[in-house]
């Protein structure tokens, strides 16, 4: 048996530079990896099956859970049909929240089974498998805090933030947004000023490398926290902006910005005190709005086997 742990992440820079050939948009990310984790429990079994069981009722534990799909690409790969795996999976980091939490848990199984199978892929190995399923699953693998190029699965990892800093992180639990809505809503929006052509893709990427408040991440140089996709998701979604409302008050942090595709949003603070001490002064207006949070800590790794 092998637990695994499968954290979320924030994005601390998310630009939309243009369209792909393929669709997809080119992107110049840099993800962060926080201490709020799912935990995933996997078993050998000698039934050749592939099995999936969840505390959360709401999520889909069929063969379109990113957790089967990652199992089944494995499994595909190794040429070996007949292993079989029961996978539990504690669902902690919300559903539909720009957190990465279904391409953490799928990062986690193929992780997982590669040690509980003994199949002996290399990290790199993983996150080739893990870009075929999802395009924030690659850098989950490792996690911590690196640039995230292509359409995110172009990865190179930068310097360990400080581990102190941390982030309060909002969230109303019954607002989702849909990805590919987001995407869409952009192009939309924004599709004539995209960026086109490679070189102009790489100035942008350039610039982003060479960053001052990446070198390393550190609460006296905090970074801008640019999102494109919130100037697109905040004017539709009221659960984004009161929470940014909510946030923006604390006059005691870094920045504010939502991640990912949203809804949910952050603040970033110098250290963990602070970031619970700024919680509990909004926690009744967090209340009133019908606003989770939760104080994290920044994660230097992605998916760990923990035993
Ligand atoms: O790769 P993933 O399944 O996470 O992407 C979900 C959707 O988000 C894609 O189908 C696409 O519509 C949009 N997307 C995009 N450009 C990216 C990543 C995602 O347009 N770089």
């Amino acid at each position: 048996m092998i637990t695994v742990s499968a954290p979320a992440k924030v994005n601390l820079h998310l630009e939309v530079l243009g369209l792909r050939a393929d669709g997809f948009h080119e992107l110049a990310m840099v993800m962060q990896s926080i201490d709020l984790a799912d935990r995933l429990v996997l078993q050998n079994t000698a039934d050749a099956q592939l099995r999936l069981s969840c505390d959360d009722d709401s999520l889909s534990v069929q063969e379109d859970n990113l957790v089967l799909r990652a199992a089944r690409l494995l499994r595909d790969r190794s040429g070996f049909s007949e292993l079989g795996a029961a996978i539990h999976l504690e669902k902690r980091i919300p559903i539909g929240a720009g957190l990465a939490g279904g391409s953490s848990d799928g990062a986690a199984a193929l992780v997982g089974l590669n040690a509980l199978w003994g199949l002996g892929y290399s990290v790199a190995d993983l996150e080739m498998m893990a870009a075929a399923l999802g395009s924030d699953m690659p850098f989950c693998v490792a996690g911590g805090c690196q640039l995230c190029f292509g359409r995110g699965e172009v990865l190179e990892p930068v310097a360990s933030a400080s581990k102190a800093l941390s982030v309060l992180l909002v969230k109303d639990p019954s607002v989702s947004v849909s990805t590919p809505w987001a995407y869409k809503r952009c192009r939309e929006l924004h599709g004539q000023t995209y960026l086109v052509g490679e070189r102009a893709f790489e100035q942008r990427r350039e610039a982003l490398r060479n960053a001052a408040w990446l070198k390393p991440l550190r609460s006296d140089c905090p970074p801008p926290l640019q999102n494109d996709l919130q100037a697109v998701v905040e004017p539709e979604t009221e659960a984004v902006r009161q929470a940014l409302r909510l946030l923006n008050t604390l006059s005691d942090s870094l920045a504010v910005a939502m991640s990912g595709s949203g809804p949910s949003c952050f603040a970033l603070f110098p250290d963990l005190p602070s970031c619970e001490k700024a919680r509990d002064r909004i926690s009744v207006e967090l209340d009133g709005a019908g606003l989770k949070a939760w104080c994290c800590p920044l994660r230097s790794d992605g998916v760990r086997i923990e035993s």
